[in-house]
C-alpha cells in the first residue's frame, strides 16, 4: 500500500515537473534552458532550424558504435577505419578529392561528412542507402574501401572476447551479426551532431552574427539557395539535379540518382548536401572540382540558379556559410580490446 502511494506521488511529481517546464518536452529545449530563459523569437519561423542536441539514451550501444567506428580490424588490411575517411578531427570528412581505400585505391567520389548525417533523407550522394544503419554495411565490404566482407567482419569481432561480451550486453545475443554491427555504428553516428553554431544561436534570438553575415543569409534566401539548402542540415532533404539552369559539363560520367532508379530524368541528380560545417570539408562537390568555397558558391549560382553573383555578394554568402560551423563532437578516443587467439589476421592483398 505504502509503495503504491509513493509510486503515485512520484508520477504526479514528474507530470507536474514536465508541465511546468514546457521547453523540456521538445528536443532542443535544453539549449534554451542553458541560456537561462526560453526564447520566443520570430527567427523560429526561418526556413533553417537549429541543430537539436542529441540525446545519448543508450550509452552501452553508442560506446560500442564508437569503438567500431575506430576499429581497423573491420577492414581486410587491419588498417582502415570509418574515421580514415570520415575523420572526426577534420569535420567528419577526409579533405581529399576522393578517398584512399584498400591497397591505396582511389575511390570514385568525394567523401561526404558523417557529421549531422542523420538529417539526410537517405545516405550517399545518390541516396542508395535508406538510412545510417543500411549505409554502415557498405564500406566494410566495398573492395575499394575496407575490402572485408560481412561474414569475416563479424567473425573477427566474435573472436575478440571483449566484443563478444559487449554485443551480448547490448543485443542480448552471443552471436555477433553484421546487422548489429551496423546498428551500433549508426547509433554512434546519431550522436555526431554539431549544435550551437553562431547562426543557430542567432536563430534562437541572440545577435551572434555580424551585419555582413546577416546580409549573406538574406542573399542566400533572395537568390534562391534556400530552395534546396534548408531545414536542420541546411540541405540533406531533397534530391536535385546538378545543372538545372545550365548543364553541368565538368563531369558527365557520374550519373547520381539514375544509378538507383534507372529513370532518365534522374541523370545527374544528387542528394542536396548538408551545408553545416561546410568551411571544414573542402574540396567541394561530388567530383571535388573546387577547393574554394567562394568558387563553389559561384558555381551554384551559375548552374543552379542561372545568375552571376558580384564578388561582394559571394563574399557575403560565404561569410554566412561560415557561421554554420557548430560545436564539434567531443570524442574520447576509444581504447580497443586485444585480439583473441583465433582472430583472423590482417591481409594486405
Ligand atoms: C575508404 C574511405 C571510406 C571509408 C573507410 C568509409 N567511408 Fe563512408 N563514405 C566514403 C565515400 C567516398 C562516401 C560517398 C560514397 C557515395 O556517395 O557513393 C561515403 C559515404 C558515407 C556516408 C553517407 C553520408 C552522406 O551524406 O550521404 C556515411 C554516413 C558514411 N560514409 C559512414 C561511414 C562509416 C560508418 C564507415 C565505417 C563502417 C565508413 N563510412 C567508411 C568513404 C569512406
Ligand atoms: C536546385 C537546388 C539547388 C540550389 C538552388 C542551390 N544548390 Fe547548392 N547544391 C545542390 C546540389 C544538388 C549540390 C550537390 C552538387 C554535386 O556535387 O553533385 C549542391 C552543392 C552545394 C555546395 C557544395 C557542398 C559540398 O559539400 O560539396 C555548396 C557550398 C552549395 N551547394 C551552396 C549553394 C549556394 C550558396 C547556393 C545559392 C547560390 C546554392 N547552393 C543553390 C543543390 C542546390
Amino acid at each position: 500500500m505504502k509503495i503504491v502511494k509513493i509510486q503515485v506521488m512520484c508520477c504526479l511529481f514528474i507530470v507536474i515537473l514536465i508541465a511546468s517546464v514546457p521547453s523540456l518536452s521538445f528536443a532542443g529545449g535544453l539549449i534554451d534552458m542553458a541560456y537561462g530563459r526560453d526564447i520566443k523569437s520570430d527567427r523560429s519561423k526561418e526556413p533553417i532550424q537549429p541543430v537539436p542536441f542529441s540525446y545519448d539514451n543508450n550509452r552501452a550501444k553508442t560506446d560500442l558504435g564508437k569503438m567500431l567506428f575506430f576499429e581497423p580490424r573491420l577492414s581486410k588490411s587491419g588498417w582502415i577505419t570509418c574515421n580514415s575517411c570520415h575523420n572526426l578531427s577534420t569535420g567528419g570528412a577526409d579533405n581529399l578529392p576522393t578517398s584512399i581505400g584498400h591497397k591505396w585505391m582511389l575511390g570514385p567520389i568525394n567523401s561526404p561528412t558523417v557529421l549531422n548525417a542523420k538529417f539526410n533523407l537517405a545516405q550517399f550522394w545518390d541516396g542508395r542507402a535508406k538510412d545510417l544503419k543500411e549505409q554502415a554495411k557498405g564500406p566494410i565490404a566495398n573492395p575499394m574501401e575496407m575490402a572485408s566482407n560481412h561474414q569475416l567482419a563479424a567473425e573477427v569481432l566474435q573472436s575478440i572476447p571483449e566484443y563478444a561480451q559487449r554485443f551480448k550486453n547490448v543485443y542480448g545475443e552471443e552471436k555477433i551479426t553484421i546487422d548489429n554491427v551496423a546498428d551500433a555504428i549508426a547509433a554512434f553516428e546519431e550522436t555526431l551532431v554539431t549544435p550551437n553554431s553562431r547562426f543557430d544561436v542567432w536563430l534562437r534570438g541572440y545577435d551572434k552574427i555580424t551585419k555582413e553575415e546577416e546580409d549573406g543569409y538574406i542573399l542566400f534566401k533572395e537568390k534562391g539557395c534556400i530552395g534546396c539548402h534548408n531545414g536542420f542540415g541546411v540541405g540533406g532533404n531533397a534530391f536535385r539535379k546538378f545543372g538545372i539552369a545550365k548543364p553541368y559539363d565538368k563531369d558527365t560520367q557520374t550519373l547520381g540518382r539514375y544509378n538507383v532508379t534507372k529513370n532518365e530524368k534522374d541523370k545527374y541528380v544528387f542528394k542536396v548536401p548538408l551545408l553545416r560545417n561546410i568551411e571544414l570539408t573542402a574540396p567541394y562537390f561530388h567530383n571535388a572540382s573546387t577547393w574554394s568555397l567562394n568558387e563553389a558558391v559561384n558555381v551554384m549560382a551559375e548552374y543552379q540558379l542561372g545568375t552571376k553573383l558580384t564578388d561582394d555578394e559571394t563574399n557575403k554568402i560565404v561569410a554566412f556559410l561560415k557561421t554554420l560551423t557548430g560545436d564539434q563532437p567531443e570524442i574520447i578516443f576509444p581504447i580497443l580490446p586485444p585480439s583473441g587467439e583465433h582472430t583472423p589476421q590482417p591481409n594486405r592483398n
